[in-house]
């Protein structure tokens, strides 16, 4: 993952893992997509972000994307803890559960 990440996205992304720090585009620390997400947003681009689907096979990102795990959340304690654990996603609006 982390040299395809580093060569295609990590001029314009942060990911700690990857060890990137572009700030053209949102840091992928903090988002919270699924992989489907993920995956609809490197085939067809936004807004700034260019479609890599001339890039990357879909077997490519397919495989990717099927070894994808969101990441964990940032906050597991306090206030902000107890909020996570009682809303979905912010890509699902962050309504209660
Ligand atoms: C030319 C700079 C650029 C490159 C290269 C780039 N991105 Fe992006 N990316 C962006 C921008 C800008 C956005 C925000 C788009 C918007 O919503 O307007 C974005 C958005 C995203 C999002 C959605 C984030 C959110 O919070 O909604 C994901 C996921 C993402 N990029 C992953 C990738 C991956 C994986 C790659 C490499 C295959 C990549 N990007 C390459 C600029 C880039």
């Amino acid at each position: 993952m982390r040299a395809v990440f580093t060569a295609n996205c990590g001029s314009c992304h942060t990911l700690a893992k990857a060890g990137t720090s572009g700030s053209v585009g949102p840091n992928l620390d903090d988002v919270g997509l699924d992989a489907e997400q993920v995956q609809a947003i490197v085939r067809s681009g936004a807004g700034v972000m260019p479609s890599f689907s001339d890039k990357l096979s879909d077997a490519e990102i397919t495989g990717r994307l099927r070894e994808y795990r969101p990441p964990a959340p940032s906050y597991t304690n306090g206030v902000m803890g107890k909020y996570a654990k009682l809303v979905s996603s912010a890509s699902e609006g962050a309504v209660t559960r």
